[in-house]
């Protein structure tokens, strides 16, 4: 069954369409992946679904029901959550009252200050992030931030979880650990959308991908279909794997 399913996604900025009829599903329990160039629309496309962008057309249905246009703190109630691109915690508050804002925000049944931070604790140990709850997010290594957002959004208690580029600037043992992570999120039951520039990542975990492109919808499908897609590998793959090529070659001393 679809638990998420948007149609004709339509996201304008002054004349610029950063989002053209964009409609796909995601099927309860799946890892679901959104890859493309560098502005592809693939945050505005999470923006549009966590009501943080308004649309300019299309519709979202979750778990059945009609949620277009809906508040941001209605959908994460519903069991919507997502983490930041760009990773923002409040730096006054230590890891633990941070995930327990997620809670506090998010979270359709918990009422009081104790059960936030009881929320917050389950979702410190789940990320692997209990030692470090008392620690101030200005302590934290970009991966343990990178965490720190992926526990926030647990501590909303969620039925689906989006992810913005949670691997992007991870060194590999820590890109192995988030998957890790992610995987033991989907045993759980959640299901997952993840746009991510990691391939490696992607491949590790993705039932199923698509590829945006000008704001468009380029490819979907299986991972190993989608990759070897000869219109995937020149609008995005092509340059992607050449980069690495480079840079291997660089790190191995030869010419790049
Ligand atoms: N708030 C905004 N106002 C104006 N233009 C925007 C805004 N947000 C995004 N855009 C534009 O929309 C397009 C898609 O941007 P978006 O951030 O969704 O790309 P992306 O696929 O997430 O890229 P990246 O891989 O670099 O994160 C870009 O042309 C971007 O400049
Ligand atoms: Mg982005």
């Amino acid at each position: 069954m679809a638990l998420l399913e948007a149609s004709e996604l339509e996201i304008r900025f002054g004349g610029v369409k950063a989002l053209a009829g964009v409609s796909f599903h995601v099927e309860a329990g799946e890892i679901f992946g959104v890859i493309g160039p560098n502005g592809a629309g693939k945050t505005t496309l999470l923006n549009a679904i966590s009501a943080v962008y308004r649309l300019d057309g299309g519709a979202i249905r979750f778990d059945g029901a009609d949620v277009t246009g809906l508040r941001p703190h209605r959908l994460s109630r519903l069991g919507i959550a997502r983490t930041f691109q760009i990773v923002q915690p409040f730096k006054a508050m230590n890891v633990r009252e941070n995930v327990a804002i997620g809670a506090m925000f998010g979270h359709a049944r918990l009422r009081t200050r104790a059960d936030w931070l009881a929320a917050a604790d389950a979702a410190l140990e789940r990320t692997g992030l209990a030692p470090k709850a008392e620690l101030m997010p200005p302590q934290l290594t970009l991966a343990d931030r990178k965490r720190l957002e992926v526990a926030r959004a647990l501590a909303m208690g969620p039925r689906i979880i989006l992810f913005d580029e949670v691997m992007a600037g991870l060194n590999h043992t820590e890109i192995e650990r988030m998957i890790d992570l992610v995987k033991s999120l989907k045993q759980a039951g959640l299901t997952v959308v993840i746009i991510e520039h990691v391939m490696k990542a992607v491949l590790a975990l993705c039932d199923r991908i698509m590829v945006l492109n000008f704001g468009a919808k380029l490819a979907e499908g299986a991972p190993s279909e989608v990759v070897s897609d000869p219109k995937v590998v020149e609008a995005y793959l092509g340059q992607r794997f050449a980069k690495a090529h480079a840079s291997a070659q660089v790190a191995a001393g030869g010419a790049p």
